[in-house]
């Protein structure tokens, strides 16, 4: 048996950033990992994704520039072979360096399967076939989660496909019918478009990207519309058939009583991720395990205090950054060093056309939350920097606290979103009030501009927009 202060179970975003920082703590640590390391996040879902995201972005713009006095002799092709092998390295590169991180900080990495046997002891099944037993003063369960199949809609890999094959399809398919209009469905949904796919997108609720505010939504639905694409709402893939050419004809339910057929090639189903927390040993050992999540408190810590669950399995939201943000403080506590989780905003960032970023409090959930608020909206199409990159669509929205004017939250629909956030999500933590945001000097001509005058928009007083 093997002895070690921390076992990590998971390599991926929440899992070896936690171990880096025990290793970085000196603490005995070894992650095991059943796959790759990096995860879900690194191997086939941010990361990758992105890579194609910023191709086909670059493919859009290489045919669309002709307003800036820019056109191509000819076609402008893609050589889908050549852009998965340029992803693959970019994965390639990145899971090599999270391997020589977790080495260099002296974190040992295994590859194989875990299961909790006891509060401090976890069994693993190597990738060599042997079996081996670890024991720690604390086991961090940061397994993630999986992909929701919809039994109508199994996955074949080949024609209804989930996420993972996705971002390795080899063609671009002629048709390509997206069940889930949530984050994935559209920021694929977007990338095979902008490559001629005919999109058509299937959404269950009355709005797409639900939990965004619908200004914001609306922004990314109409682009996509205005290049072809259907939009379905209220509406759920019932089940299909193959056709004799190979296509599938899919039903769709439109309520109340109503069908609709759509004809495609590939169906991607994007419905949502569940945790992993189940057929670990959690439950044998005693700890509470609630539909698959490991719910822990603000150290991390599970209801057995010695284990301690990260990233997607401990709860929403499910995304990377609050991952490794959860590895850092749990890898302090059992270092026994005094962490908690304790930030205002986990910021989202969503990869569609236009990017999408919010970080605090949309103005709809301070509505229902009955806050009495500010609102202030700045158009990119008033940046003089937005105009000079050709991309206009989209705005700055700032809430604030009606009296105080403290920050409440922050929504950017627009050109490099996902990227202006940050000073959104800064803003929040340094608890700012609009006027902090408005008086610091922003550069010109920068996209960031927009925050400051949508904070001024927000106290009445913009200057490059009309108040009202
Ligand atoms: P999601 O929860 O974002 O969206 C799923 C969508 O499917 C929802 O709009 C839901 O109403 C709809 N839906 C559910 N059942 C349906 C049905 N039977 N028919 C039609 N529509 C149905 O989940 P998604 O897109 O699969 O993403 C999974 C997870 O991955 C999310 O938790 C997300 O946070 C994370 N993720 C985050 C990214 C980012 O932050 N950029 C990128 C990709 C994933």
């Amino acid at each position: 048996m093997k002895n070690y202060d921390a076992v990590v179970i998971g390599g991926g975003p929440g899992g070896y950033v936690c171990s880096i920082r025990l290793g970085q703590l000196k603490q005995k640590v070894v992650c095991i990992e059943k796959e790759e390391v990096g995860g879900v996040c690194l191997n086939w879902g941010c990361v990758p994704s992105k890579a194609l995201i910023s191709a086909s972005h670059t493919f859009e713009k290489m045919k669309d520039s002709a307003i800036m006095g820019l056109t191509v002799e000819g076609t402008v092709k893609h050589d889908v072979g050549k852009m998965q092998e340029w992803k693959g390295g970019i994965v390639k590169k990145l899971t090599g360096g999270v391997r020589g991180l977790l080495r260099g900080n002296g974190a040992e990495l295994v590859i194989g399967e875990a299961r909790v046997t006891g509060p401090n002891t976890v069994e693993v099944k190597t990738k060599e076939g042997t079996v081996e037993t670890f024991q720690a003063k604390a086991i961090v369960i940061a397994t993630g989660a999986t992909t929701i199949e919809i039994p109508t809609f199994k996955f074949d890999g080949k024609q209804i496909i989930g996420a993972k094959e996705a971002v390795s399809l080899k063609e671009i398919p002629k048709r390509m019918l997206v069940i889930g209009g949530g984050v994935i469905g559209l920021e694929l949904g977007c990338v095979y478009q902008k490559f001629g796919s005919e999109i058509t997108v299937v959404e269950a609720t009355p709005n797409l990207l639900p939990g965004i505010d619908t200004d914001v939504s609306a922004v990314v639905e109409k682009k996509m519309v205005k290049h072809g694409a259907k939009i379905m709402k209220n509406a759920k893939a019932a089940g299909y058939e193959k056709n004799a050419d190979g296509s599938l004809s899919v039903r769709i339910d439109l309520g109340e009583g109503k069908f609709d057929t759509v004809v495609c090639d590939t169906v991607l189903v994007a419905v949502g991720m569940r945790p992993n927390g189940a057929g670990l040993g959690l439950e044998e050992v005693g700890v509470k395990v609630e539909r698959g999540f490991v719910p822990s408190d603000k150290q991390g810590r599970t209801n057995v205090p010695s284990i301690y669950s990260i990233g997607d399995v401990s709860g929403q939201p499910m995304l990377a950054h609050k991952a490794s943000k959860e590895g850092e403080v749990v890898a302090e506590v059992i270092a026994g060093h005094k962490a908690a989780k304790d930030w205002v905003a986990i910021p989202g960032a969503i990869f569609t056309d236009p990017e999408v970023a919010v970080a605090g409090l949309t103005e709809e959930q301070a509505k229902a939350k009955g806050l009495d608020i500010r609102v202030g909206k700045f158009p990119f199409a008033a940046l003089g920097r937005a105009m000079a990159v050709n991309e206009t669509d989209g705005f700055f929205k700032v809430v604030a606290d009606k009296n105080t004017h403290e920050l409440l939250g922050v929504q950017i629909v627009g050109p490099s979103a996902t990227d202006l956030i940050s000073e959104g999500a800064l803003a929040l933590e340094m608890r700012a009030f609009l006027e902090d945001i408005g008086l610091t000097i922003h550069p010109h001509p920068t996209l960031g501009e927009g925050f400051m005058e949508a904070a001024m928009g927000g106290l009445g007083h913009a200057v490059h927009i009309l108040n009202r």
